[in-house]
């Protein structure tokens, strides 16, 4: 190799083995293959070879050109992701913290209410959302020309059974399988053929409550669920009770909080008509009990002022993430 060229080559060799930055690269590409760089030079000189040499001198400073080039080029790649990674990573920086998901809203109000009546000796309960026209009606002293029994408000099954549209069917459940003193809470899902609006769903959720014993009065109703309410509400809760009708209790009351300058309906309840424990196989002149029913989704509009009761059912996490 020719000399000059071999001792350029060493000294590139060397000056490349001490590039860190794209800063160190680039000086070190104008210097040696820039307009006034040492390639440049190199071929200046060419004119001054001998004619018998030049062909293989030419040859020779293209190889070199060449050296420079490819070298270049893989310190690039190095230098900027070393540059990259270098100033992109802050060890001091708190983690990722990878997402987790939430208790949904309607449950973590079906946890609240569960809590507070298991407080008061409550067990929670399940109970089957396919059921039979006994259970949702029957045996809850519904009568058979009922317009809740219409097709237009329960869903029907081709075998004669049904969506069950409260979630009283528990209470029957229970009181066919076990015997009193009961204290029973039931959350679940319940359906009715109802047109999707801002304040309707064909599926929503109710906790159903019953209480039976031998001695049960009115007064421990009003008593255990004007706890609950100030439980749920804040203990200044307003509770009013008002007289209503249910099949299955008698007497029935509507209950109400107040709320602002007016009252709302948050429940209904009432004593443990006689029918219903006939219905079951209990001795209505041995036990006494009480029931109530409430809707879940409205609870959570009310505490959360929500004006839609299909953000619910949506998935939408802009709404999910508020709870
Ligand atoms: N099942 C009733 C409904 O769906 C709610 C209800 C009212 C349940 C009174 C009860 C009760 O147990 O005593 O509207």
């Amino acid at each position: 190799m020719n000399p000059i060229i071999q001792e350029l080559q060493t000294e590139a060799k060397s000056r490349l083995a001490s590039i860190r930055s794209p800063q160190d690269l680039e000086s070190f590409r104008i210097a040696y293959l820039g307009k006034k760089g040492k390639l440049r030079d190199l071929m200046e000189q060419l004119k001054n070879v001998p004619d018998d040499q030049r062909r293989d001198f030419g040859r020779q400073v293209n190889e070199f050109k060449q050296f420079l080039e490819e070298s270049i080029k893989s310190l690039k790649i190095e230098t900027s992701s070393s540059a990259a990674s270098k100033d992109s990573f802050d060890e001091t920086l708190p983690g990722i913290l990878p997402a987790t998901g939430r208790i949904h809203p309607i449950n973590q109000m079906i946890q609240e209410i569960c809590r507070i009546f298991e407080r008061l000796g409550f067990e929670t309960v399940d109970g089957p959302e396919i059921e039979t026209e006994f259970h949702n009606f029957t045996a809850l002293n519904i009568p058979l020309d009922h317009p809740s029994r219409d097709s237009f408000d329960t869903f029907y099954t081709s075998e004669g059974e049904l969506l069950r549209s409260q979630t009283s069917t528990v209470q029957i459940r229970v009181m066919q399988d076990r015997k009193p003193p009961l204290r029973i809470i039931a959350p679940g899902r319940v359906y009715r053929p109802d047109a999707v609006d801002a304040s309707h769903s064909f599926m929503f959720h109710q906790i159903e409550g019953l209480m039976v014993d031998d001695r049960v009065t009115f007064s421990d109703l009003k008593g255990v669920l004007q706890l609950f309410l100030r439980e749920l509400f804040g203990k200044d809760a307003k509770v009013r009770f008002r007289p209503h009708f249910f099949p299955f209790t008698e007497p029935s009351v509507e209950v109400d909080i107040k709320w602002g300058k007016g009252w709302l309906e948050v429940l209904g309840a009432g004593t443990v008509d006689p029918n219903v424990f006939e219905a079951v196989g209990y001795d209505p002149k041995k036990v006494q009990g009480f029931a109530f029913g409430l809707g879940v989704e409205r609870m959570v509009m009310l505490r959360h002022k929500i004006q839609d009761i299909r953000l619910f059912y949506e998935n939408d996490l802009r709404f999910l993430e508020q709870f």
